[in-house]
Order: C-alpha cells, then structure tokens, then sequence
C-alpha cells in the first residue's frame, strides 16, 4: 500500500477504536435490523457451516448467525479495530459462545493460509458463507476486496453484501460519509453482480439508502 493509503487506513482504524465505546449506542441493533436479517437469510447457513463476517464489528450479527448455527460450525469474524473486536468478544463471552474466532486483520492480507493457521487446521478450502457489511463503502481498493472474498468462498458458497448506495448527492449521503468513514455511491452491486452466479439484489432498507446483494461462487 501506498503511504498516504497507509496513513489513511491508520486514522480509520484509530477512528473505529475511538467509536468503539459508543458504537453500538449510535448503531443500534434496530437501525438495520430489516437488512441484517435478510442478508444472513440469503447466506443460506445451517448447523455445522462455516461464516467469514468482515468487518465484524462490534459482533451485532452474532445473534442472527447463532439462530441459524446453533453454536455449531464456526464463524470467523475479521476486523482491523481492536476496540470494536473488545465490544465483539464482549457478547461472545456473555453469551458463553465457543463457536466464534475474531481475528485483528486487515482485510486486504486475508487469505485462506491465514485462517487456517488461526483455526489450526491444515486444509482450509474455503468458508461456506461470507457476509461483508458495511465495509466495502469505506475499504480502500473495494473491487480487489470483493475479489478476494469471493475467492476465499468454497464452490457454491454464498457471498451476502449490505452497504450504503446513495447516488445523487445529499444531505443524507454526506452524514453517512462523516459517520462511517467511506463513500456512499460506490458501484458495489453492480460489480459483484459480474463475480457471482444467482446475483439478487434488494435496495429497499433504510428508506432507499441500504441493499443487500447476494450471489453464488460458480466456478473456481
Ligand atoms: C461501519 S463499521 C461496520 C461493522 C459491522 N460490519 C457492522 O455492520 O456493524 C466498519 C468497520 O470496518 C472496520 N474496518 C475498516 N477498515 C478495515 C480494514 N481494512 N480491514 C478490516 N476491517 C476494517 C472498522 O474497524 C469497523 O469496525
């Protein structure tokens, strides 16, 4: 990465360490909640499968993994925050969940090596599900991101993305922007929509603002 990219990547994660201790007030569970349950139903997990969640977070989505998993399988949950990965192991220990591994990374050094080597198993091919939500509006290099995570599925493993898409220019669209760090009229959608087989998109949540895009990984 660039050094200005690096810098840059470096206020954002002091940033998230800082809204860490607040974030869960002023991100409620109830303001995405619409989006949240439907991005984990189209993930299409059962008992035993295996979720990358990046960025994890504070950990909101536990809830509607375990209602799916049943503290089965295992999720890996990825975030460059320490401090949100605090708020994220916080709920795990609270709700005595022993299928949950939180790793602090960059995003744009995942790879498959990695995880197997946290999860301590020799032959990692790939997870079954990946969600990435509300991330690729503020990672740097979004397309190669989405590259990535596809390529860290298993074959028809599903991909689910829920992010912020707002066109034209507002009021609105500038508040999200100051508050999360990103952009808000990246074309996100319509990227993943040229990786992935059985693409669906559902650009209803938050009042327009919110999608939840989803597809399979067809070929290798
Ligand atoms: C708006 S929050 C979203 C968190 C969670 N997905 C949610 O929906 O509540 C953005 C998150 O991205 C994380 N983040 C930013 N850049 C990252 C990177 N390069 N790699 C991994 N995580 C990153 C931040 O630390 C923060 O936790």
């Amino acid at each position: 990465m660039e050094k200005y990219e690096v810098e840059k990547q470096d206020k954002v994660t002091a940033y998230y360490n800082h809204f860490s201790e607040v974030y869960d007030l002023f991100s409620p569970k109830a303001y995405y909640h619409k989006a949240r349950l439907q991005a984990v139903k189209e993930l299409r997990i059962s008992k035993g499968k295996t979720i990358l969640n990046v960025p994890v977070g504070t950990g909101q989505n536990f809830e509607h993994f375990q209602n799916y998993l049943k503290n089965s399988g295992i999720i890996v949950g990825v975030d460059i925050s320490l401090g949100m990965l605090d708020k994220a192991q916080n709920k795990i220990d609270q709700n005595k969940w022993n299928n949950i591994k939180l790793l602090n990374k960059d995003v744009t050094n995942l790879s498959c090596s990695i995880v197997s080597e946290a999860l301590e198993v020799n032959d990692f091919q790939g997870f079954d599900a990946i969600l990435c939500d509300l991330g690729l509006s503020g990672f740097p290099h979004w397309r190669s991101v989405i590259d990535k995570l596809v390529s860290m599925l298993s074959l028809n493993g599903r991909i689910v993305i829920m992010d912020w898409y707002i066109e034209k220019p507002s009021l609105r669209g500038r508040f999200v922007k100051w508050v999360g760090k990103g952009e808000v009229n990246r074309p996100i959608l319509q990227y993943l929509e040229t990786k992935v087989g059985n693409f669906q998109v559902d650009t209803s949540f938050n009042r327009g603002g919110v999608f939840v895009a989803s597809g399979t990984k067809i070929c290798e």
